[in-house]
């Protein structure tokens, strides 16, 4: 369609404006992003404002015009509940189970937290990948017994649906095949908007830098981090955020059975130190909050709140997980000394290639395989010691290996 026009406007008028550094009014960005919604927006237009966004940048007047027009592409959610209702987002990692154990733990806390997830893409996980490796979990539950969820558990954790910001999902395909999706504004307001759909009161962010994280560095984490707190605020959602390091994977395990059952062990207390504290720092807006968090989770009494959100779900919380039948191997310290690295992204890569992770969407993964940590950086090794554990069918074992040798090394 060589043009598509409004009342008043015309794609022209609006992609001569960015292309040309000035900013784009709400209602102008509101039509656009109907249009594209809609499909009378083309793809090489919408290509254009993409690559003119990624060019010119955007004000943050402009990027919350964009959130909230591309949240109302869809449905909106909303809760007849009586507390506040809350959510978490990160940028994503290696080992990041912190939803699984936030969810339960935030909702015994007394908020309500509708948790929309994605699925792993490449090097880092997903949480619907790791919540499907309990037998019966279903993450397409209606949102009829979302809402039944939500007010009898207090939480849920569920896949988007195809009504939740649909036009996130055409303008993030197109970023993909146009080399755009590094762009401050694009990466806020895609994932602001599906936050933002989920009709929240709060929200709590965990932007992530380092090797095993989308954005490398920590200026460049930063940025993301101030663009994503305005924007949120501006958009009417009490939003905060922490930069967290992802230079080395969270927890010990990385692969989806075995990240739930680590999840699990921190919700009956017993979890990894590195993951408690960033889960309870994720739910407290204040030192007291984020103790009252921690004695919460020490104390194993939100894993009662995780097996009722398990069976609302369709799931059974004392069910073997799937994917067994995996081989074992222990990878032992050919020396003494001290462990000097333990790179996220090798180590990230390694599960990968085992068939804990997917290269393209729609791909099938391995719920069983992955590895587990028995050392973490500045840790003091014995000759012979157990390193790692890998979990692994025939896919990947060699390259997993080498991996794992360039990514965990005693010095
Ligand atoms: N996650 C999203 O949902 N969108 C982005 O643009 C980047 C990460």
């Amino acid at each position: 369609m060589a043009s598509t026009s409004g009342a008043s406007l015309s794609i022209q008028d609006v992609l001569e404006s960015k292309r040309d550094g000035q900013p784009l009014s709400p209602a102008q960005l509101r039509w656009l992003v109907e249009g594209v919604a809609a499909g009378t927006v083309t793809r090489p237009q919408a290509a254009a404002f993409l690559a003119f966004v990624y060019l010119r940048g955007m004000t943050d007047d402009e990027t919350v015009a964009l959130t909230l027009a591309m949240r109302d592409s869809g449905q909106v959610l909303s809760w007849q509940v009586d507390g506040l209702v809350v959510d978490k987002h990160s940028t994503g990692g290696v080992g990041d189970k912190v939803s699984l154990v936030l969810a339960p733990l935030w909702a015994e806390l007394g908020a309500y937290v509708p948790m929309i997830s994605g699925r792993g893409l490449g090097h880092t996980g997903g949480t619907l990948d790791k919540l499907e490796s309990i037998p019966g979990f279903r993450t397409d539950l209606s949102v009829d017994r979302l809402r039944s969820a939500l007010s009898d558990v207090g939480c849920f954790m569920n896949g988007q649906t195809a009504q939740l910001a649909p036009a996130d999902r055409v303008l993030y395909a197109l970023r993909n095949e146009t080399s755009t999706v590094p762009s401050v504004p694009l990466i806020t307001a895609s994932i602001l908007s599906k936050k933002l759909a989920e009709g929240l009161d709060e929200l709590s962010l965990d932007v992530k830098w380092g090797s095993g994280a989308f954005m490398k560095t920590l200026p460049d984490a930063q940025r993301l981090a101030d663009s994503l707190v305005r924007v949120g605020n501006g958009a009417g959602v009490r939003t905060r955020a922490r930069l967290t390091d992802m230079n080395v994977p969270l927890g010990r395990a990385i692969g989806n059975a075995l990240e739930v059952q680590e999840a699990v062990a921190c919700l009956r207390g017993q979890g990894p130190e590195d993951l408690a504290a960033l889960t309870c720092q994720l739910i407290g807006r204040d030192a007291a909050e984020v103790a009252r968090a921690r004695a919460l989770l020490d104390s194993g009494a939100a894993f009662e709140r995780w097996c009722r959100m398990v069976r609302a779900h369709g799931g059974d919380p004392d069910a073997t997980l799937l994917g067994g039948g995996c081989a074992e191997r222990v990878l032992l310290a050919t020396k003494a000394g001290r462990v000097t690295r333990c790179d996220a992204y090798d180590l990230g890569r390694a599960a990968f290639v085992l068939g804990a992770g997917r290269r393209s969407a729609g791909q099938a993964i391995h719920p069983g395989v992955g590895l587990v940590l028995h050392v973490k950086p500045g840790d003091a090794v014995q000759a012979g010691q157990p390193l790692v554990t890998l979990w692994h069918v025939q896919t990947g074992l060699d390259r997993a290996l080498e991996l794992i040798q360039h990514g965990l090394q005693v010095g």
